[in-house]
């Protein structure tokens, strides 16, 4: 993996119910590392949600769409999920951050975790990238440190063009329209690290400064948030399972599968969160939306 992100485990299959120490060892080593990997773990639909509800209580599968029918956990990402996703996946204003996310930071309770697993995979390429915003917040200067700390940014729901995303997924978006108000240096509940809270496609503006202001501390932040340092990528293989915790990444899901005609299918689980927490303890707000409730 990498210095900073990332642990492969092996010796556990998800498919069985795990100990209690097989679940303090994998949730200590998500701790660490923010994002575990296992391999050769064929699940079905239900083996992927008893393994979620192990560590968690699942969220409807998608915010917008809900679930795969008769397994409302589950969020099916299918390379062409939604109306017009080849022309949505080269962007017109690419930047190093352009599709880095972390899952609905729009909400004020975005999940804490994500749990994703690779059915068909491309033969090559279609890989994803996670990066540590514990360790980008730790890298940076204490006075910036300082300053970010007294810092809250408003997160939106991204509003894609019919273009992009079609009308169904317009018209999803727009009735369940989520926008909050987060500390821009998050306490991580579990470890007390703090975490540069900055989800580069929900993250709009920081309260408090001109436009121009916030959006050059932004561009620099962002950047640095997803600095190859601090990332590691991820090569799948069918059965591979990603599990990692939001309230200290971002990830990037792959574009250059678009440019081939190989399939990509892959379903993922996500357990509902709290409400973050800033160093002087002031909690998020919720601007728009309800709160997230688990299923
Ligand atoms: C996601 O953004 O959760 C999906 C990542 C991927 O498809 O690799």
């Amino acid at each position: 993996m990498s210095v900073n992100t990332g642990a492969e485990i092996h010796g556990v299959d998800l498919r069985e119910p795990l100990s209690a120490a097989e679940v303090a060892v994998i949730r200590d080593a998500l701790m660490q590392w923010k994002v575990v990997f296992f391999r050769d773990q064929e699940m079905d639909h239900a083996q992927h949600v008893h393994f979620a509800r192990q560590f968690g209580d699942p969220t409807p599968g998608h915010v917008v769409f809900g679930g795969d029918g008769e397994y409302p956990e589950i969020y099916s990402i299918a390379k062409y999920r939604t109306a017009n996703s080849k022309k949505r996946s080269r962007p017109a204003t690419h930047r190093p951050w352009t599709g880095w996310h972390t899952d609905i930071t729009s909400a004020i309770n975005p999940p804490w975790a994500s749990i994703l697993r690779g059915v068909i995979v491309p033969p090559y390429g279609g890989d994803t990238y996670w990066t540590n915003l514990a360790v980008a917040y730790q890298k940076l200067s204490p006075k910036m440190q300082s300053w970010l700390e007294t810092l809250t940014a408003v997160h939106r729901l991204h509003m894609p063009t019919e273009t992009e995303n079609g009308k169904e997924y317009l018209d999803g978006a727009e009735a369940n329209w989520m926008e909050a108000e987060h500390p821009l240096v998050r306490v991580h509940p579990e470890t007390g690290e703090k975490v540069l809270y900055c989800s580069p496609s929900f993250i709009h503006s920081i309260v408090g400064l001109s436009a121009n202001e916030s959006e050059a501390l932004l561009h620099m932040l962002l950047e640095h948030a997803v600095r190859s340092d601090w990332t590691v990528r991820f090569k799948w293989e069918p059965g591979s399972v990603a599990f990692w915790d939001n309230r200290a990444t971002a990830h990037l899901a792959p574009r250059d599968i678009f440019d081939v005609d190989f399939d990509r299918q892959f379903y993922r689980v996500t357990l509902n969160g709290d409400i973050p927490k800033g160093p002087d303890g002031a909690r998020s707000k919720s601007i728009n939306g309800d709160p997230i409730t688990a299923l």
